[in-house]
């Protein structure tokens, strides 16, 4: 498997497994067949409420024998309204089971995030997160969490696809070698992104899916991406990329397709509202 080195020499595979708005059921049939299929990352969160289930399949493919829990990449994400919490990190490894996560991000710019990323700090210094992100976060607040950081993240995890590089931004992080995470690699199931015939033409040409050109493309953009996915099929085939590499030309031509669209823009009214929802388990 192809990998990504973080500053701190963390590698971690270029392509994993992503849970949001997966149910708890889904998400442990998923990252169980996606871990017996070979991913070995696995992107969740705080609040995608399925930390468990991720936990869950982790352990029975451990017991299986199909992984060592050190082979295994596991992400997640702090919510805004636990970022000023104790021990909020701590019961985020017990709700997945575990003794230590490989990325630990803030998942969005609300509340006091300076506080959220102070535990992240922490929880680094204590052994309980091998590497430390950042999400969504851009702007003033960007400049404000870079600048309060002791330990500067190891990964960004942004909207990004071949309609959106984030060049702008990624050239800002360059600075920390700040490596990127991708979220709606395969733009959330857009059937107009796949059907852009730049990726229609190249799956033609490698006998790949329109998705196994772009996630492809994002590996040699050297991204990291993490495509959700609860079809076996899906899961199987996203894995089934790196058996042929685009050309440069092909890297270029893709690349005409930049800055054209973004699905997601967050605004300060949104981020507010973040900060103030509570998530079922804090109760
Ligand atoms: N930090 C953040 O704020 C944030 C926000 C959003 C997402 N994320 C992370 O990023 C991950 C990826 O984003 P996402 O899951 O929302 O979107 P995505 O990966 O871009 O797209 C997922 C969609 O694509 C479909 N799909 C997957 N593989 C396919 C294939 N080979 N052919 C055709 N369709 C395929 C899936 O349907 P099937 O189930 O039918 O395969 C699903 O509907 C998330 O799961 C989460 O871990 C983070």
């Amino acid at each position: 498997m192809e990998s990504v080195t973080l500053y701190n020499d963390v590698k971690v595979p270029v392509l994993g497994i992503g849970t949001f708005m997966t149910s708890p059921e889904d998400t442990e049939q998923s990252v169980y067949a996606a871990l017996k299929g070979g991913y070995r990352l696995i992107d969740t969160a705080n609040a995608y409420l399925n930390e468990e289930a991720v936990g869950k399949a982790l352990a029975r493919a451990i017991e299986e024998g199909i992984v060592t829990r050190e082979e295994v990449f596991v992400s997640t994400k702090l919510w805004p309204t636990l970022y000023e919490t104790d021990g909020a990190v701590e019961k985020t490894l017990e709700r997945l089971g575990l003794a230590w996560v490989d990325l630990l991000f803030i998942h969005q710019p609300a509340g006091n995030f300076i506080a959220g990323y102070r535990q992240l700090e922490q929880a680094y210094r204590e052994g309980k997160a091998r590497s430390l992100g950042i999400s969504n976060m851009y702007g003033e607040k960007l400049e404000r969490l870079l600048a309060a950081a002791q330990i500067k993240p190891h990964v960004v995890q942004l909207e990004a696809h071949p309609y959106c590089t984030e060049r702008e931004y990624m050239r800002r992080m360059a600075e920390y070698g700040t490596k990127l995470m991708g979220w709606y690699p395969l733009g959330h199931g857009d059937a107009g992104l796949t059907a852009e015939p730049i990726f229609v033409k190249l799956g033609d040409k490698y006998r790949k899916s329109s998705a196994q050109i772009i996630l492809r493309w994002h590996t040699q953009m050297g991204f990291i991406t993490i495509p959700g996915s609860k079809n076996p099929d899906h899961i199987r085939d996203n894995f089934d990329i790196f058996d042929f590499r685009l050309t440069d030309e092909e890297m270029e031509e893709i690349a005409r397709l930049d800055g054209t669209k973004k699905y997601y823009q967050a605004d300060n009214q949104t981020e507010e509202r973040y900060a103030a929802m509570h998530l079922p388990f804090e109760a």
